[in-house]
C-alpha cells in the first residue's frame, strides 16, 4: 500500500484500481505517510504558505433545490436577504483594510442578479480594488453569460461538481443535469478562469467507488482550485436525518488531491471547521494550503445557512481574520495576504 503512495507522490496518477485499492485500505499508519508526503508535496510547490481569501456571502435566494443545502428554494424557512452593490463594495473595503486581496461572491442561483447587476459589481469592484482577484461562485449560467463576468474583470470561479457519480448527482440535485454541471466547468476553463471544483463527503449513499469517480474527474478536468468538505445536514432539508461526513475521510480526500494536482489551490473550508474544533489545521496538515474567512455583514451572517452548526456566524470580519492568522500559525504555516494565483495561470 505505501508502495501506491510512493507512486502517487512521484507520478502525480493512480489508476481507478489503485485508488479504490488505496481507500479501501486505508488505515493508521497510511493515513500518516499519506499527508506527509502531501504536505512535502504542497511545500515544495508554494511553500508553507496559506492564502487568504474573503468571502461574501451576497444572496441567499436561489432557485435550486439541493436536497442538502439549507438555502434551497424548498425552505421556506429560511430568511431570505440580498446586499446592494454598496454593502458589497462595504463588505471589500473592510477586507481590502485587513489585507484581503482576493473577494469570492457566492450565493444561490438568484435571478434577481442578472448579467448586468453581476458585471456590475465586478466591475466596481474591480475599479476599486484593481490589485484584487474577484472570484465568483455563483452556479450554472449559459457560455455568454461566463464570458460577461470574464470580460467584466472576474479571474476566478468555483462550481463544485458536488459528486461525479451522475445518479447520485441527479437524486440530490432535482430536475438538474449532471452534464450540463460538467459542461459548465469546460466552459469556465476555456473562458480563462482559473476555475474550482470539488465535491462533498459522505453524502448519503455515497460509496467509496465515488470518491475515484471524484478523483479521476478532478485528475482530468485538472482544476486550479478544489473545495471539498464533509456534508453536514441542515434541519431544514430533506436530508435532515443523515448521518454528516467524518474529518478522517475528508483530510485521506486532501491529501489524494494534492498529490494528484500538486499546483491545486485547495482550501481548508468552514465545513471541516465546523464538524471538528481543529477541522481547518487538520486540513492543512493534510495538504490544504487555502482559508476562505468570512467578509459578509454580521447580521446576515447566520442567514446564509447551508449545513447547521457553521462556524464564525458571530464574527466580525477583522475577529475572523486573527482567528485565522493565529491558527495558521500555530499549526506552524505563514499566512499569505496576496492575490495567490494559481502558479500556472496567467489572463488571457
Ligand atoms: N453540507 C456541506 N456542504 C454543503 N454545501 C451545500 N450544502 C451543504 C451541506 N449541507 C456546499 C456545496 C456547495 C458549497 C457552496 O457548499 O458543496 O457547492
Ligand atoms: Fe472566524 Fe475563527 S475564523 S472566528
Amino acid at each position: 500500500m505505501k508502495k501506491l503512495i510512493d507512486k502517487l507522490y512521484k507520478e502525480n496518477y493512480l489508476t481507478g484500481n489503485e485508488l479504490i485499492t488505496l481507500i479501501n485500505n486505508m488505515n493508521e499508519d497510511l493515513k500518516a505517510y499519506l499527508k506527509r508526503k502531501a504536505q512535502e508535496t504542497s511545500i515544495k510547490v508554494y511553500g508553507n504558505r496559506v492564502f487568504m481569501r474573503g468571502l461574501i456571502e451576497f444572496t441567499n435566494y436561489c432557485k435550486r433545490n439541493c436536497r442538502y443545502c439549507g438555502i434551497r428554494a424548498g425552505n421556506k424557512k429560511a430568511d431570505r436577504y440580498r446586499l446592494s452593490l454598496e454593502d458589497i463594495l462595504d463588505c471589500c473595503k473592510v477586507g481590502n483594510k485587513l489585507g484581503y486581496r482576493t473577494f469570492v461572491l457566492q450565493g444561490g442561483e438568484d435571478e434577481y442578479y442578472d448579467d448586468e447587476r453581476i458585471t456590475q459589481i465586478v466591475k466596481s469592484i474591480k475599479n476599486n480594488y484593481p490589485e484584487s482577484a474577484v472570484t465568483l461562485s455563483i452556479g450554472e449560467k449559459s457560455y455568454e453569460s461566463y464570458e460577461k463576468y470574464y470580460k467584466a474583470g472576474a479571474d476566478r470561479y468555483l462550481l463544485r461538481h458536488e459528486t461525479a457519480n451522475k445518479d447520485l448527482y441527479e437524486k440530490l440535485h432535482p430536475k438538474a443535469s449532471f452534464e450540463n454541471r460538467i459542461q459548465c466547468l469546460y466552459n469556465l476553463k476555456e473562458i480563462g478562469y482559473q476555475v474550482g471544483a470539488g465535491f462533498m463527503v459522505g453524502l448519503p449513499g455515497q460509496t467509496n467507488e465515488d470518491f475515484v469517480k471524484d478523483l479521476m474527474f478532478l485528475k482530468k478536468l485538472s482544476p486550479h482550485m478544489v473545495g471539498i468538505g464533509p456534508f453536514i445536514p441542515h434541519k431544514d432539508t430533506p436530508l435532515c436525518m443523515e448521518k454528516r461526513g467524518t474529518v478522517e475521510t475528508t483530510t485521506v480526500m486532501l491529501s489524494i488531491i494534492r498529490l494528484l494536482l500538486p499546483k491545486v489551490l485547495l482550501p481548508a473550508t468552514t465545513a471541516l471547521g465546523t464538524i471538528s474544533p481543529f477541522g481547518r489545521e487538520e486540513g492543512l496538515i493534510a495538504g490544504a494550503n487555502v482559508v476562505m474567512p468570512n467578509l459578509s455583514p454580521t447580521n446576515v451572517r447566520k442567514k446564509y445557512s447551508l449545513y447547521n452548526g457553521k462556524i464564525c456566524t458571530g464574527d466580525e470580519a477583522a475577529e475572523c481574520r486573527n482567528c485565522i492568522e493565529e491558527r495558521i500559525t500555530r499549526a506552524g504555516f505563514s499566512l499569505d495576504m496576496s492575490r495567490g494565483d494559481n502558479v500556472d495561470w496567467t489572463r488571457k
